[in-house]
């Protein structure tokens, strides 16, 4: 059991799950504040146990991201990426601020490894976000992951989408298009087809408009702090779909298939189940809606990924999350067909040295298994 298991988890988990979090995220925002602080948190990390790690014209200094909805307004990218983490996906963010819903709304479950929640993409909205993005190092890879406001009906849900995608186009190294949530009314709607058809054609359309004017200055700046060197005369800003992992094979071969259509850069699977079949340990009446996470979530996830895979056949980039919380669970994701892995719960319950962790034990399980690079284990599980 590491420091954080034995004590100072038994601390944080008296408080309620969400006093918890913030209180865990305001600590690594200020603790972590300084370079000279990154630096030396950093300086504990593993130095390129993965080479060349290039996804959608990205560079990843390895393939462990903080998955959607840790750090919903991009309080402390620095912080998590000197903590070991590739990448972060700030966000969800709305258009407008939203206060989200009321408390409380976020659940542990510790005899599951799993938690709850139905926040309801509580957030400071993209104006701010933005502003707090452009002040960033750069330590790794920034993505923003962007969602509908409750208030706006599905029949507008592309305007709205694209006010967000207009404002956060500068700051995010990778955008992902949120239709997969449980506690925005109807979001899981814009996965059928024909919203996303036009969803997608929308955005894609914006993309390539924003990419003609902003590219040109991007390169020109050549954006010399960044660490992550990203190469900026690509096509088109890199567009991600986060899915649900509550689909039938027949909507995930549509979803992939437009998908390759409209240019997607990759999928992200998968987001959290309404299911609660997983649940063994928990009293399921202690919580209402909500969406599950972690371990009850890891072979519903896992079998997206590998479904995705197959009719894509390996072709889009897959981001793996859900229920991972050690290396063999990445492992096992990658295997099923990611090409890049993120965390939320496991982060929660493993603490701060999680990607560090996770990282090392990867590189060893890839190494052990005869891969002489993580790109020849993507899908080495799936039979095609
Ligand atoms: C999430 N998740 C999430 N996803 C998303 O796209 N936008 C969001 O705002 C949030 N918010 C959020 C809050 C909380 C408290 C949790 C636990 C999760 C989903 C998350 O990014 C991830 O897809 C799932 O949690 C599955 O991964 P883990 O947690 O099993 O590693």
């Amino acid at each position: 059991m590491s420091f954080f298991q034995s004590f100072t988890r038994p601390i944080l988990f008296k408080l309620s799950a969400e006093s918890a979090h913030n209180v865990g995220i305001k600590t690594l925002q200020t603790t972590l504040s300084s370079k000279f602080a990154q630096d030396f948190a950093a300086r504990h990390l593993e130095a390129n146990l993965f080479d060349n790690l290039e996804r959608f014209g990205l560079n990843f200094k390895n393939p462990i991201g903080v998955a959607a909805g840790f750090d919903k307004n991009g309080i402390a990218v620095d912080q998590l990426a000197a903590l070991g983490f590739g990448f972060v996906e700030v966000g969800t963010v709305t258009y407008k601020p939203q206060t989200g819903n009321p408390k409380p709304r976020l659940f542990r479950l510790p005899g599951d490894q799993a938690l709850i929640n139905r926040l309801g993409f509580n957030n400071d909205g993209a104006i701010a976000v933005t502003a707090r993005l452009a002040n960033l190092k750069r330590r790794c890879v920034v993505g923003v992951n962007i969602g509908k406001n409750k208030d706006v009906p599905n029949e507008e849900a592309a305007a709205n989408y694209l006010k967000s995608f207009d404002l956060i186009y500068p700051a995010a190294d990778y955008v992902a298009v949120n239709i997969s949530s449980p506690n925005t009314p109807h979001l899981r709607e814009l996965q059928k087809a024909e919203n996303l058809e036009s969803l997608l054609s929308s955005l894609q359309q914006r993309n390539a408009f924003l990419t003609k004017g902003v590219g040109l200055q991007n390169i020109r700046r050549g954006h010399p702090e960044s660490e992550t060197h990203n190469d900026l005369t690509r096509d088109k800003k890199p567009l991600l779909l986060k899915i649900a992992p509550d689909l039938n094979e027949s909507d995930i071969e549509s979803i992939v298939d437009i998908a390759l259509r409209y240019e997607v850069a990759g999928i992200i699977a998968t987001n959290t189940t309404t299911s609660r079949a997983g649940i063994k340990k928990s009293d399921i009446a202690n919580f209402g809606a909500g969406g599950l996470s972690g371990k009850p979530l890891a072979q519903l996830s896992t079998d997206v990924i590998s479904m995705i895979f197959r009719y894509s056949k390996g072709k889009l980039p897959i981001i793996g999350v859900g229920g991972i919380f050690s290396a063999a669970d990445a492992f096992e994701k990658i295997a099923a067909g990611a090409a890049l892995i993120q965390a939320y719960t496991g982060f929660v319950y493993g603490g701060p040295t999680f990607a560090r962790d996770v990282n090392i034990g990867l590189a060893a399980i890839i190494k052990e298994r005869g891969f002489a690079a993580i790109e020849d284990a993507v899908g080495s599980g799936v039979k095609m």
